[in-house]
């Protein structure tokens, strides 16, 4: 009852904005029109930061502080087509708490006085054109939650210090120039939940402590040239929902239990040129039944795709440019588990050892099938009919194969094919003039078959 009549007092005592405001006595105002200075502002978003105009916690996307009237707390400048270079005067802003300047087009430095607003939580800087490197400095702000520098055109190393932010549960820097390692220090992070660092130069191998941040859900550092090997303790972060290394230069084998302690995992990506882990695909991948995207694409996985694999139901199914193989009906087991999948989009499993016959109930996917692909592999059989109830498909390839028979006249009925390709095979008989309907196709390669017959005009 007391801490209620207090805080009535409080809210009726204390004007959300006060005289002091209009005199700006420790200089926020001249903070802000020196910030403005150094903008080029064509969409007119501070047109209402003018020295004619008083109160400055009335200016657009600027809030002051409740309780310190004359205080800037937040600046939120997302989206307002704002040029020009970030002032060092923001560091005179000591109570801001949220400085946020996504989408914009800012270039110049980041400034180094950032690192006196001590109070800051929420930096974004995303999307700009900054360049220079991320100040040193930023490690003063110990009270950052997140912390976003991404697509931009930094370069220099991530400083260690950044280790010390121990608030930090967002840090986002992909995108940039980025050179180094990653410090060893970010693992001291300890309630760190996302970690990108995706698109950058970075090198040297994946500090083993970021296995140990027990928050972290999403972390992405495709594209780099990272190497050796993941640290084995990343496969037991039951937290995880997003694990991306693809297109760096690790290599190892996946440990057998991969699956069994991360229950959460939607996204999975190790592929891409560079990298080159080898080994078995575990079964125990079965476990993770979540996972939506399976990416072990262009690495020297090999042996058979255990069936459990097959039971999961992800959305994308990258296995290409492998050494897996097939043999028999039993080594394709796992493709026709995943005809059941409801979700599935994308199967590519080209470029492998596959062989054996190429199973019939590749007709039957259930789920909105768009690229199947299955060139480079060693099948024989037929295309079976059938293939034509698979009706979202945008792109099918067979190339590289031993297929014989003819080209299913059905394959006209899938209107949506943007890409077809069976070259190298044994196929007989005519074009279906079926093809005729395919309006959409961009690429369609049927060269060294044994194909006959006039191409239809159609
Ligand atoms: C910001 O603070 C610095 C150092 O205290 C001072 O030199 C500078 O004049 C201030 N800038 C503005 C625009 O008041
Ligand atoms: C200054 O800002 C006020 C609103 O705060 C606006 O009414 C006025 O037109 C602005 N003056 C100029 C010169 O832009
Ligand atoms: C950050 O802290 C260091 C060490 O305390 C200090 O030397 C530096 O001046 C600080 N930077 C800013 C911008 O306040
Ligand atoms: C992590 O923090 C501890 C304690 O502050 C410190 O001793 C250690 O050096 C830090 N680790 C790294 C890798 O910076
Ligand atoms: C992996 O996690 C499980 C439980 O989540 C734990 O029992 C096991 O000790 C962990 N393994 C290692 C190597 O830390
Ligand atoms: C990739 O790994 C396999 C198996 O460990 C190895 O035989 C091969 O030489 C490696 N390839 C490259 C390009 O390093
Ligand atoms: C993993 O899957 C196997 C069957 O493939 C099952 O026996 C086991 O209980 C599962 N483990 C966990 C932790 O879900
Ligand atoms: C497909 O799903 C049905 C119904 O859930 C099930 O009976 C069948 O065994 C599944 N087939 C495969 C190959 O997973
Ligand atoms: C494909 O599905 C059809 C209809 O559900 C079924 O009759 C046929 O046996 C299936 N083919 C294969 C090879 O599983
Ligand atoms: C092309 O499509 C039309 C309309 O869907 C259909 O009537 C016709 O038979 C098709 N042509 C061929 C050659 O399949
Ligand atoms: C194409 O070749 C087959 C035998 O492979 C033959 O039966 C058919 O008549 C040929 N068609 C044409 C149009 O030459």
């Amino acid at each position: 009852m007391l801490t209620l009549l207090l805080l009535a007092l409080l809210l009726t005592c204390w004007p959300a904005s006060s005289s002091s405001s209009l005199t700006g006595e420790h200089g926020d105002r001249e903070a802000l029109l020196a910030f403005k200075e150094a903008l080029s502002d064509d969409s007119g978003a501070l047109s209402s930061w003018n020295a004619s105009s008083s109160d400055f916690c009335r200016w657009a996307s600027v809030t002051c502080s409740r309780r310190h009237p004359s205080r800037v707390v937040s600046l939120s400048l997302r989206y307002r087509k704002l040029g020009g270079s970030i002032s060092p005067d923001i560091g005179n802003l000591t109570f801001l708490r949220r400085l946020d300047l996504f989408y914009n087009t800012l270039s110049g430095e980041i400034p180094h006085t950032l690192g006196r607003l001590r109070r800051l939580r929420f930096l974004e800087l995303a999307y700009n054109s900054l360049a220079g490197e991320i100040p040193a400095d930023l490690s003063n702000c110990s009270n950052l939650v997140y912390l976003s520098v991404e697509v931009n055109g930094l370069h220099g190393g991530i400083p260690s210090g950044l280790g010390s932010l121990s608030q930090l549960q967002d840090l986002y820097v992909g995108e940039n120039n980025i050179v180094g390692r990653i410090p060893p220090s970010l693992g001291n992070l300890s309630v760190l939940e996302s970690l990108a660092l995706y698109q950058n130069k970075l090198e040297g191998t994946i500090p083993e402590g970021l296995s140990r941040l027990r928050y972290l859900r999403y972390i992405q550092a495709g594209r780099n040239s990272l190497s050796g090997t993941i640290p084995p303790l990343f496969f037991n972060m039951s937290s995880l929902q997003y694990l991306g290394f693809s297109s760096n230069k690790l290599h190892g084998r996946l440990p057998p239990d991969v699956g069994r302690h991360l229950p959460d995992l939607q996204v999975l990506r190790l592929g891409g040129v560079g990298n080159n882990f080898s080994g078995p695909i575990p079964s125990s991948l079965h476990n993770a039944t979540g996972i939506q995207e399976l990416g072990l694409a262009s690495n020297s996985f090999e042996g058979r795709v255990p069936p459990e694999v097959g039971m999961l139901c992800p959305v994308s199914v990258e296995m290409g440019s492998n050494m897996l193989h097939a043999e028999d009906d039993a080594d394709w087991e796992f493709l026709r588990h995943f005809t059941n999948c409801t979700r599935l989009r994308v199967l590519d499993i080209s470029d492998n050892s596959f062989g054996g016959v190429l199973p019939s109930f590749v007709a039957n996917f259930t789920g909105p099938l768009i690229d199947l692909l299955m060139g480079k592999n060693r099948m024989s059989g037929v295309i079976p009919p059938g293939i034509g109830n698979l009706l979202d498909l945008e792109a099918l390839e067979f190339a590289g194969n031993d297929l014989h028979g003819v080209i299913p006249e059905d394959i006209g009925g899938l209107w949506n094919l943007k890409y077809f390709s069976v070259e190298e095979n044994l196929l007989s008989g005519g074009i279906p003039s079926s093809f005729g309907n395919l309006t959409q196709l961009l690429t369609l390669v049927l060269s060294n078959n044994r194909l006959n017959g006039s191409i239809p005009e159609c």
